[in-house]
């Protein structure tokens, strides 16, 4: 390895406030992927009930149109990575976006339910290749120093996108006059909802020609001049380029390109890294993180809120999720990742387990009594803000950065698609379970949030301030 890559914070010392300008802009357009990824998780939500009555389908089918996205999710997870090690990382967030404003169209405008749930999975591909190539592309490009926090700009834009989503489909809702169906612009409220998101697609796309090629992905493909003019252009020239061109070159070359084969070891079928990521995927959504966001209006109500006001605490729950989000944006590279990690395990659990606690009692006229009601909301509030704070930018960070060179696209696309298939566990069980019972599902998500803390302690080593080649 080279001196440059033994200096113990290479970033810290190379940034230049001016490259770090630059910098910023380019994180920011990578995780435009993660905007649309919160936006178009959390837009159907809007759009559920209308779905329903048009077609007039039951709850089953209906969450099973909702639930398929999250398996196009997955797909689009698994097969990002290769697609960007073949044909580079901007070319692979122009595909997504070019998916993302194809299945926007095609969902506002469906001609029947199957299209309506094919165009769905069209963006849940889409999702899933921005959930990967997002934080991959960010962690390729950014200065060791401040990696942690450029690569929380995908969260941050994830949250962002989950507020916006309700905020535009509260003012189309409004605007349609509060009928998910009530025309506008020729259509009904929710296919507006649904094509809203062309916008975002289209400057993603657009946003995707303004930023370089990774210079990792570069020197794979024998371009190492134009690597050591991006490098330049994101570290700035203090550094020795050519010098930090060869050690990526050399971490590079007793490598070959990743495949789903190098990710197979030891007796356990993957590497033991391999794991830790599926692990960390895992343990972010078992956690229950979903069903407040995805259900909150249901939650709310059986708190008893005014169904005309449980918008009202979805969206203070986003503005709570966006605030952690900042707080971990401001610590991840102080403090790091495993400690923020912790910290958001113990107060996911007390979230949760005073939720279990709350949901306990009986409902009266379909409404818990008013303290545990209010134990209920708070609690609520209190678990999301620990998740934002820890769990939330900690996993894509760490997913983005972890894995050594050799591994990291293929070790990323599957820790991304277990984070899907979980992430479908959970919604999709969510209802069943509560109706069996709303406490002891929490008193689950509570359990994985303490179970959080020893695999963290065990399993996962900390990643701050390292050059990626250093992490294999
Ligand atoms: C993380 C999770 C995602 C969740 C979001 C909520 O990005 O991966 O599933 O919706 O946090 O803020």
């Amino acid at each position: 390895m080279t001196s440059t890559a033994q200096a113990p914070l290479p970033g810290a010392k190379t940034a230049h406030p001016e490259h770090l300008g630059h910098v910023i802009f380019i994180a920011a357009a990578a995780a435009m992927g993660g905007f649309l990824f919160g936006y178009d998780s959390a837009v159907i939500n809007g759009a559920v009930e209308a779905i329903r009555s048009r077609y007039d389908i039951g709850s089953a089918t209906l969450a099973q149109v909702i639930a398929i996205a999250l398996i196009g999710c997955a797909i689009g997870a698994a097969t990002a990575g290769r697609i960007a090690d073949r044909i580079g990382r901007i070319r692979c967030m122009q595909i997504s976006a070019v998916l993302f404003t194809v299945s926007a169209v095609g969902s506002a405008l469906p001609f029947a339910l199957w299209d309506l749930a094919f165009w769905r999975i069209i963006g849940g591909f889409a999702i899933g290749m921005a959930s990967v190539i997002g934080p991959a592309y960010i962690a390729e490009v950014s200065p060791a120093a401040y990696r942690g926090r450029l690569g929380s700009f995908q969260q941050a834009a994830i949250v962002i996108g989950i507020a916006i989503s309700q905020l535009v489909n509260w003012g189309i809702l409004n605007a349609a006059g509060g009928d998910q169906r009530g025309k506008l612009m020729g259509l009904e409220a929710w296919q507006v909802m649904l094509g809203v998101m062309v916008v975002p697609a289209v400057l993603y796309g657009l946003l995707s020609f303004a930023i370089p090629e990774s210079p990792r992905f570069l020197i794979s493909v024998g371009k190492e001049d134009r690597a050591r003019e991006v490098l330049k252009e994101v570290e700035g020239d203090r550094i020795d380029l050519t010098a930090r061109v060869a050690e990526i070159e050399h971490a590079m070359k007793s490598e070959h390109k990743s495949t789903f084969k190098d990710l197979l070891g030891g007796s356990f079928f993957f590497k033991p890294i391999v794991w830790v990521g599926i692990g960390l995927s895992v343990f972010q959504q078992f956690v229950g993180i979903n069903v407040a966001f995805y259900y909150s209006s249901t939650l709310w109500q059986s708190v008893g809120v005014d169904p005309s006001q449980s918008f009202f605490y979805s969206f203070t729950t986003s503005i709570i999720n966006i605030i952690g989000t900042v707080i971990a944006m401001i610590f991840v590279d102080r403090i790091g990742r495993r400690p923020l990690a912790l910290i958001g395990s113990v107060g996911m659990a007390i979230g949760l387990a005073l939720e279990a606690w709350a949901f306990s009692y009986d409902l009266v006229d379909g409404k818990l009594p008013a303290t545990q009601g209010w134990v209920a909301l708070i609690a609520a509030h209190v678990f999301v803000l620990f998740f934002a704070l820890s769990w939330g930018v900690v996993v894509w960070v760490f997913l983005g950065e972890m894995f050594p060179n050799r591994i990291r696209a293929a070790a990323l696309g599957v820790a991304a698609s277990a984070q899907w298939i979980a992430n479908w566990a959970i919604t999709a069980s969510f209802p069943s379970l509560a109706d069996w019972n709303l406490s002891a599902t929490y008193v689950i998500y509570t359990i994985f949030a303490a179970l959080s803390i020893p695999f963290v302690l065990k399993y996962v080593k900390e990643t701050k301030g390292k050059t990626l080649e250093e992490m294999g």
